[in-house]
């Protein structure tokens, strides 16, 4: 049983995103009203009941995929504030592309049957992944096809605080989507400002290894793997040559918003930041110690011991408080994060850290992008911010991040084969 506790927590409003809340409350009603009885049914009932399910939820995914589409019409008159949808959902952010959600809906219908459930009514979960798989189908076929996928490190490519060990399924599917020459880029809060890069390529070490090793991939399409450390303040390239991490000089991809920040005004901020976790840890009495980086400062638990969740929330909450009051803190772009056994207060985010890899790769518009990230709560989360960058999807654990890219390489392979076909018939009609 839920408890009573645990309901509010959910219900805190930086917990929750809005969109999705949103749909679900749509479905609740065709759940309510034509999901149909569990028990003293006739032949016939179950079948007739899930149809009826599926063809109204069907349905609303298709009117809310119509509501994303006048949006992104109003987007480009630049009047997005008479949207319709902006109007429901006030915290809407921009899109970058459609979202094909109705037939979205009926591939995730297929897996997870949603429509055949009588008692548990479609869940955040349910919707999210009706939401990345829309993500993934509007990035492939179209006239601009995706150029770049950047991927948030624990928790999505690797278990939190582990490394991307050889035997990780998803290095190869890494190597296929640099093979299909789609840069690959990994947007970390991980900050290590040794310009060696030894530190990434040790936790990075088994896609290292096999990107060196691959007698498949060019040499260019080797060089499309980067590496964006502590949200966006380092930046590597692999270097086929050596078969290493490269360190870029800034100054080839600072973006003109970053340039004019003072070392003052971003010691400034992590001053601020550091006296917050401190003050905090006696507070909360924590077992954690204070790290203070050249571009970072966090509060990690002492060796065998935890900081506790709503500890964890606390702080997180109390430091993006302190510091969006704070003069400088207008001045400078930070990201205070709760990285589920720390907290974190970085210099800069994933948004200036995608648009940087976006302008250094030629400047790649965020309707080629992908990022795949596992923080996307409006407070304390870091991979939120890359929503202003680049198209996203939300993935829960590393097996997910799997899934989604055998769907975007699916739905890749499946364009493909339609181009070819039009091009075949097209030369026919001839
Ligand atoms: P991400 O999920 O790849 O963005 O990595 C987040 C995690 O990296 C945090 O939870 C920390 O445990 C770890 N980390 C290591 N160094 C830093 C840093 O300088 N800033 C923020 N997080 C860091
Ligand atoms: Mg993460």
């Amino acid at each position: 049983m839920t408890s009573r506790y645990r309901v509010e927590y959910a219900l805190k409003s930086h917990r929750r995103d809005e969109f999705i809340e949103w749909i679900k409350g749509l479905l609740a009603a065709p759940f309510v009203l034509h999901a149909g009885p569990s028990t003293l049914i006739r032949a016939g009932d179950e079948s007739r009941n899930q149809a009826e399910a599926r063809r109204r939820y069907a349905e609303i995914f298709f009117d809310v995929e119509r509501l994303v589409e006048q949006q992104i019409y109003l987007q480009g008159l630049g009047d997005e504030s008479q949207g319709r949808l902006k109007h429901l959902v006030p915290s809407i952010g921009r899109f970058f592309t459609k979202l094909p959600l109705e037939r979205a809906f009926y591939v995730q219908d297929e897996k997870r049957s949603i429509s055949a459930r009588r008692l548990v009514s479609p869940s955040f979960n349910d919707i999210r992944l009706i939401l990345n798989t829309a993500q993934t189908m509007s990035l492939v076929g179209g006239r601009e096809p995706l150029k770049l996928v950047t991927f948030d490190g624990d928790v999505t490519l690797y278990e939190d605080g582990m490394s991307l060990t050889p035997e990780n399924p998803i290095v190869e599917r890494l190597l296929f989507l640099l093979q299909n020459n789609i840069y690959v880029g990994i947007v970390t809060a991980a900050g290590y400002s040794e310009i060696s890069g030894e530190k990434y390529e040790v936790r990075l070490k088994g896609l290292i290894d096999a990107v060196n090793d691959s007698e498949i991939l060019t040499q260019t399409q080797k060089e499309s793997l980067l590496v964006m450390g502590g949200e966006s303040n380092f930046l590597f390239r692999f270097d086929s040559s050596t078969g290493h991490l490269k360190w870029i000089d800034p100054q080839e991809w600072t973006l003109p918003e970053i340039a004019h920040w003072s070392e003052e005004d971003i010691q400034e901020v992590l001053n601020i930041g550091q006296a917050v976790l401190e003050n905090e840890k006696n507070k909360l009495n924590l077992p954690a110690t204070i790290l203070r980086k050249e571009r970072g400062v966090g509060i990690i638990p002492l060796p065998g011991k935890k900081i506790c969740r709503e500890s964890l929330e606390e702080i997180v909450l109390t430091a993006q408080r302190k510091l969006e009051t704070s003069a400088v803190g207008k001045k400078i772009h930070f990201c205070a994060f709760n990285g589920g056994a720390d907290v974190w207060v970085d210099i800069g985010d994933k948004r200036l850290g995608v648009l940087s890899l976006q302008k250094y790769l030629n400047d790649i518009n965020g309707f080629q992008t992908l990022h795949v990230g596992d923080q996307f709560a409006s407070v304390g989360a870091n991979d939120f911010k890359a929503r202003l960058a680049a198209c996203t999807v939300w993935i829960a654990s590393p097996a997910e991040t799997v899934d989604i890219i055998d769907e975007l390489l699916a739905y890749l392979i499946e364009a493909n084969m339609y181009s070819r076909v039009r091009k075949v018939s097209v030369i026919g009609d001839v």
